[in-house]
C-alpha cells in the first residue's frame, strides 16, 4: 500500500501518479491524498509518496517506479528490455517536470514527436506507465499547452498521441476525482497573501499613511501596489492619505510626469486633488541638517565620488570625517552658494564607517545641483536626498505610518537614524514585499531605453507594465484593485506569473462583456446555406446571461462567411450548429490542392436539438454591415521570466511582440468606443484600442484570459517555426 500525496495547488501538478492510481484501479495498492497547498513544505515539491515500510519518495518518476514496481504489472513492461526502455521515459517525464526554458523543453517535444512517428505508444503495443509518466508531465506543462491549443509547432505525432491518451477512460477518472478535491477544498489562489494584518499602534482614525512617487517617470504596476495599500490602510484606519512628490532631484524631475501620475492615481481611485511636495519643506529641512551639523553628526566631503564609493566599499573614513563644527557650517555655507569649491562637496551623516549594513556607512544627504527646480525656481542650489527628506517630511505631515518596499530592508536603520538623532516624532515603517512579474522590467532605465528604441508605442504601450499600459491591454482598474488587495501585504517574497492577474480581470468582465462576431479574413470561407431567408436582421441579445446590455443587431441570410480553422474540420453529412441561429447539415465541402476550403454548402435543419451537435461555430452573414477590424495580439518584451542585475538585456528580447490578425465583424462593431470591452465569440475578449477612421480599420487587443496556455511566452513558438523552417531546407 502506498500513500501519495499531493499539493492541490501545486503549480506544476502531478498528474502522472494520479492517472497511474486510476489506471491499477485498486484502492488497497495505491491511495491519493489531497493536500490544499501549494507545496509539501519540507520536500518543496509537488508530491511525494509514503511507502508502507516507511520509505518517503519525492520526485514523481520515482513515485511511478515504486508503485509499479512493487505491484508487478504489465504497465511496467512484460519483459526487461521494455521496463528498461520504459525506465528511460520516466526519467523524460522528470526532464520535462524540471525544465522551464522553452529552447530546451522544444527538443525534449521533438524528440518525443519523432519517437511516436511509426507508433502508436511510447513503448510496446499498448500503454504502459512511460506514457503515463510523459502524458502527465505535458499536460501541467504550460508551453506544451499553448502548443497544442494553437495547434502550432507542435508535432502532429505527439499531438496525436497526447489526445489518444486524454481519451483513455482512466484519465477521464483521475481528472474527475481531482476536479472533486478541487471543488470540495475550495482551492484558493495559489500566490495570495493573508491581508489579516495588523499595524502596531495604529488607531481608529488616527492612522496617516503616505505615498510619495518621485515625478519622474509614470506609474507602473509597482506604485500602484504602493498607492493601494497605503490607501487601504488609511481607510481601514478611518485615517488619512497624503499623496507627496518626492520632487529632491530637479534633473530628473518634470511637469509632465506629474500630471501623468495624477491622472494614473484616479484611474485606481485615489483622489490626488490636494498633494503636497517635499519641495514644501526644504526651508525645515535645511535647518535640519545645520542641526546635524552643529550636533558634529554631519559633514562636508570634498573627496571625489569614485574614492568616496571605493572608501564606503572599504569602509575607510574620509579624509573629512573630523573636520570641525565651524569647518562644516562654512562648507555647508559654500555649497548653498554653489560656489566653485562648495559644488564640489556633499553633506554626509556621521552615522558609522565600517557597519556591515553598507547603507550606514555615512550616507552622503546633500548634493549640489545647478537645474532649477520646477517649483522652488534657483532659490537653492543644493537638494537634500529622499533618505534624509523622507524621515523629516513623514515626521513633519504626520505620518504614523511608512509602508516601504523590502527593497528598502537595509535603509530602514538609517530612517530611524534621522528620527532619533533630529528628535523627531516616531513613525512605523511597516514592510511589504515588491510587486515583481515574470517576463517584465519595471526599472525605469529600461523602460526609457524601449521607449527610445521605438521597441514599444511609447509609456502607455499594451506591453509596458505601467498603469496605463495595461490598462490599454484591458485590465480594469477594479481587477488590479482587487488583485493587490489579495496579495495583501505578504512580505514573501516572490515573482509572480501574471495568469492570476488577468484571470481577476476575467471574472470581472466576463459577466459585463458583450458578444460580438469576427471571422478572420485570411482564407475565409464563403458558405451558401439552403433554405435561409433572403438577408434579414432580427435583435438578439448581447449577452446570454445578462439582459442589462440589451440587443444587438445580427443579420442572416443565404451566404455566410466561416473561419478557414472551422471549415477545415467538417465533415459531410455533419450536423453542426450555427450560432445564434440553429443547426445546419454540411452538404458539400470544396478544397483546393493545398488542403484549404474554398467553398461550403449548407442545409438548414433549424428543427435540429442544438444539444446533440459537437461543434457550435460562429459565422457572419454576407452584407454591407460587415466592418474590418484588427486583431492585435502580443507577447512579452523580454524572452527571460527573470532579468538578474548580470545580466545583458539585449541577450533577452523577444524579436517579434506584436501580432496582427485582420477579420471581419459584425456591424455592431462599428458603434464600439475607444476603451470598450468586448469578447469575439470563441476567440477571446478584446478591448478597443482605436476605431475605425476612414480606410482605417478598428483596432482591437486581445485581453488575457489568464488560463495558464495564453500566459506563457510567445517568443518560442516563432523562433522554433523559423528553425524548423530552416531544417526543411
Ligand atoms: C528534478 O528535480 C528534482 C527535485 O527538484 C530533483 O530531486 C531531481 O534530481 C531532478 N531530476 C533531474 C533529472 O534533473
Ligand atoms: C485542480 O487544481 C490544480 C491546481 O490548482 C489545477 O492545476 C488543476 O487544473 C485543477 N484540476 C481540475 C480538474 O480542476
Ligand atoms: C483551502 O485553503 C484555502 C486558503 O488557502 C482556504 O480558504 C480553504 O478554506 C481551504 N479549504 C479547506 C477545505 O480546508
Ligand atoms: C554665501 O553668500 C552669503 C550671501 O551672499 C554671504 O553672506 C556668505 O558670506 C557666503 N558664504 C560663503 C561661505 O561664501
Amino acid at each position: 500500500m502506498v500513500t501519495v500525496v499531493v499539493a492541490q495547488k501545486a503549480s506544476s501538478f502531478p498528474y502522472a501518479p494520479l492517472v497511474l492510481a486510476a489506471a491499477l484501479n485498486n484502492p488497497a495498492v495505491v491511495k491519493i491524498e489531497y493536500k490544499n497547498i501549494s507545496t509539501l513544505a519540507e520536500h518543496n515539491n509537488a508530491a511525494i509518496a509514503l511507502s508502507a515500510d516507511g520509505v518517503t519518495l519525492t520526485t514523481v518518476s520515482a513515485i511511478l517506479r515504486y508503485i509499479v514496481r512493487s505491484h508487478k504489472n504489465t504497465l511496467y513492461g512484460t519483459d526487461p528490455a521494455s521496463t528498461s526502455l520504459i525506465d528511460d521515459f520516466i526519467d523524460k517525464s522528470q526532464d520535462i517536470i524540471n525544465t522551464s526554458d522553452f529552447k530546451s523543453l522544444d527538443v525534449i517535444f521533438q524528440q518525443l514527436n519523432h519517437h511516436l512517428t511509426l507508433r502508436s505508444y511510447f513503448v510496446g503495443y499498448k500503454v504502459s506507465v512511460a506514457d503515463i509518466a510523459i502524458w502527465g508531465a505535458l499536460k501541467a506543462n504550460a508551453i506544451f499547452a499553448r502548443q497544442l491549443k494553437t495547434g502550432k509547432d507542435l508535432g502532429v505525432y505527439l499531438a496525436r498521441w497526447f489526445n489518444h491518451i486524454s481519451a483513455q477512460a482512466y484519465v477521464d477518472v483521475a481528472l474527475n476525482e481531482l476536479a472533486h478535491a478541487n471543488e470540495s477544498t475550495k482551492v484558493a489562489k495559489a500566490d495570495q497573501g493573508s491581508f489579516d494584518i495588523n499595524l502596531i499602534d495604529a488607531e481608529m482614525g488616527k492612522v496617516v499613511t503616505r505615498f510619495p512617487p518621485e515625478p519622474s517617470g509614470y506609474l507602473h504596476i509597482g506604485h500602484a501596489k504602493a498607492a493601494l495599500l497605503n490607501k487601504y490602510f488609511a481607510d481601514q484606519y478611518q485615517g488619512r492619505l497624503i499623496v507627496r512628490f518626492d520632487d529632491t532631484n530637479p534633473t530628473k524631475e518634470k511637469l509632465e510626469y506629474e500630471h501623468s501620475i495624477k491622472e494614473d492615481l484616479l484611474l485606481i481611485g485615489i483622489d490626488s486633488s490636494v498633494v503636497s511636495y517635499t519641495s514644501d519643506y526644504f526651508d525645515q529641512i535645511y535647518q535640519y541638517a545645520l542641526q546635524l551639523i552643529k550636533d558634529g553628526k554631519a559633514y562636508c566631503d570634498d573627496t571625489s565620488q569614485e574614492q568616496m564609493r571605493a572608501e564606503r566599499m572599504d569602509g575607510i573614513a574620509s579624509k573629512c570625517r573630523d573636520l570641525s563644527v565651524e569647518e562644516n557650517l562654512r562648507r555647508f555655507d559654500e555649497m548653498k552658494n554653489a560656489t566653485e569649491f562648495g559644488l564640489s562637496c556633499c553633506l554626509r551623516a556621521k552615522i558609522s564607517v565600517d557597519n556591515p549594513n553598507k547603507a550606514l556607512r555615512d550616507p552622503v544627504i546633500y548634493r549640489c545641483n545647478l537645474t532649477p527646480h520646477a517649483r522652488t525656481g534657483d532659490k537653492w542650489k543644493m537638494y537634500p536626498l529622499y533618505d534624509l527628506a523622507c524621515p523629516i517630511v513623514d515626521s513633519l505631515e504626520g505620518v504614523t505610518h511608512a509602508l516601504r518596499t523590502d527593497e528598502y530592508h537595509d535603509r530602514n536603520p538609517q530612517y530611524q537614524w534621522f528620527l532619533d538623532n533630529l528628535g523627531l516624532r516616531q513613525v512605523h515603517i511597516w514592510e511589504y514585499s515588491r510587486l515583481n512579474f515574470v517576463y517584465t522590467l519595471l526599472s525605469k532605465r529600461k523602460l526609457t531605453w524601449f521607449v527610445d528604441q521605438g521597441r514599444v508605442y511609447g509609456w502607455d504601450d499594451p506591453r509596458f507594465p505601467t498603469v496605463r499600459g495595461i490598462r490599454r491591454r484591458g485590465l480594469t482598474m477594479e481587477a488590479l484593485k482587487t488583485y493587490i488587495l489579495m496579495q495583501g501585504a505578504s512580505t514573501n517574497y516572490i515573482t509572480l506569473e501574471w495568469d492570476k492577474l488577468w484571470a481577476v480581470n476575467r471574472k470581472q468582465i466576463d459577466p459585463i462583456a458583450p458578444r460580438h462576431t469576427a471571422i478572420e479574413s485570411l482564407n475565409k470561407v464563403k458558405v451558401s446555406v439552403a433554405g435561409a431567408d433572403p438577408y434579414n436582421f432580427k435583435e438578439v441579445p448581447r449577452h446570454k446571461k445578462n439582459e442589462a446590455l440589451g440587443n444587438k443587431r445580427t443579420a442572416y441570410g443565404p451566404t455566410i462567411w466561416l473561419d478557414q480553422a472551422d471549415a477545415k474540420g467538417l465533415e459531410i453529412n455533419e450536423e453542426i450548429t450555427l450560432m445564434d441561429w440553429g443547426n445546419a447539415f454540411i452538404r458539400s465541402v470544396e478544397k483546393n490542392s493545398e488542403g484549404v476550403v474554398t467553398a461550403v454548402q449548407l442545409e438548414l435543419h433549424l428543427e435540429g436539438d442544438f444539444k446533440k451537435t459537437k461543434k457550435k461555430l460562429t459565422w457572419l452573414a454576407d452584407g454591407p454591415e460587415l466592418v474590418k477590424v484588427e486583431l492585435m495580439d502580443y507577447d512579452y518584451l523580454i524572452t527571460k521570466k527573470k532579468i538578474e542585475e548580470e545580466d545583458n538585456l539585449m541577450d533577452f528580447l523577444t524579436p517579434v511582440t506584436e501580432f496582427k490578425t485582420e477579420a471581419i465583424a459584425d456591424g455592431n462593431v462599428a458603434e464600439l468606443n475607444k476603451g470598450d470591452i468586448i469578447q469575439f465569440e470563441r476567440k477571446g475578449f478584446y478591448i478597443v484600442d482605436s476605431v475605425a477612421e476612414g480606410d482605417k480599420p478598428a483596432r482591437l487587443i486581445l485581453i488575457p484570459d489568464g488560463k495558464v496556455a495564453s500566459m506563457a511566452s510567445k517568443a518560442a513558438p516563432v523562433s522554433q517555426t523559423a528553425s524548423k523552417d530552416s531544417k526543411k531546407k
